[in-house]
């Protein structure tokens, strides 16, 4: 992804904490595009990105940067992804890393961080627990807090996802987006990545319409899409998409500006339709997706049955992360 470092907020290049991320795949999903009479359906395959999941370009530019300003503590609550990829790169970096993530995450997600010498606290509940506990540790500590959207610069790298989204569909981007959205770090990059290419003349036409996937268990970003406002005292449950569980995302404002502006919209799945989802791209295309890559290929079925998206439009997935990691 440091292709694209002029257009990123590292100002030495000795100071790139790299592990070879991004310039990820995007597949034709040929017999899906067939099945639901959609011209052109596909994948952007994140989940091949070091540490499996696209949250490695959010943190190699955050740690490069934390690098370049000095940090030497770095305390993130993750839902998982994130927590690894902070991990690894910290260890790279020699920063020191601490984890803070619900007890109930996948073995592989904690394990990993444990491997890569950072420490890991466990928690009851979701994210936003974790989050409470790392202001808390911030603050007493002085780490710096990497929370998603809480520091300006993971962002940064998440935006490389449009510049190569754009890059490789030759400067013509898709007409539909559909992205899982948890803390919405990757959706919102994706636009200011969009808006900056539009500046530079890299893309001229229509921007995508921006589509939200959430699960059933914790859509509070669909909620407030279809009322207009967040809802109020709201509960949430895990998911197997543990990326999506995030109860309070800190940036719902700018989710709903970016698929309000774009003209998208917002969608929840079912905890059953994302685990068949998984099985059956599987056994069509032979591509493993994360829980939260199928959410997006559930998402397109249902906006299908709603007749949202048309025959010759081109619609864009994303698998976010590796199914591996979620034993
Ligand atoms: C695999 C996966 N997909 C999607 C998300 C949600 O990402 P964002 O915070 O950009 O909405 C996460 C976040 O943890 C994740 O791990």
């Amino acid at each position: 992804m440091w292709r694209y470092a002029p257009l990123l907020p590292v100002l030495n290049e000795e100071n790139i904490v790299s592990l070879n991320e991004g310039w990820t795949p995007i597949h034709s999903l040929d017999k899906l595009s067939s099945q639901l009479g959609i011209r052109d359906i596909l994948l952007k395959d994140e989940s091949i990105n070091p540490t499996g999941s696209f949250k490695a370009r959010g943190l190699s530019a955050a740690i490069s940067k934390a690098k370049e300003l000095g940090i030497e503590h770095c305390v993130i609550p993750t839902a998982g992804n994130a927590g690894g990829a902070l991990s690894a790169y910290a260890a790279k970096a020699n920063i020191k890393a601490t984890v803070i993530m619900p007890k109930h995450t996948s073995e592989t997600l904690k394990e990993e961080c444990r491997m890569y010498g950072a420490e890991l606290l466990l928690m009851d509940g979701l994210i936003d627990v974790c989050g409470k506990k790392a202001r808390q540790i911030s603050a007493e500590t002085g780490a710096f807090d990497i929370s998603t959207m809480k520091e300006p610069y993971r962002i940064e790298g998440k935006k490389t996802l449009g510049f190569e989204i754009a890059e490789q569909l030759n400067w013509q981007l898709p007409d539909v987006i559909i992205y899982p959205t948890g803390g919405g770090t990757g959706l919102i990059a994706m636009w200011k990545a969009f808006q900056e290419m539009q500046e530079l003349t890299w893309i001229t036409g229509k921007l995508p319409r921006m589509i939200i996937v959430q699960s059933q268990n914790c859509n509070p970003m669909i909620q407030m899409f279809e009322t207009g406002i967040f809802p109020e005292n709201f509960t949430a449950e895990a998911s197997i998409a543990s990326g999506l569980a995030v109860p309070f995302p800190f940036a719902k404002d700018q989710i709903q500006q970016v698929v309000r502006e774009s003209g998208g919209t917002a969608i929840s799945v079912g905890e059953k339709e994302m685990a068949s989802g998984m099985e059956t791209i599987a056994r069509m295309e032979g591509l493993l997706l994360s829980p939260e890559g199928s959410a997006t290929y559930i998402g397109l079925k249902k906006l299908i049955e709603k007749d949202y998206i048309k025959e010759d439009e081109t619609v864009l997935l994303f698998n976010t992360g590796s199914w591996y990691k979620y034993r």
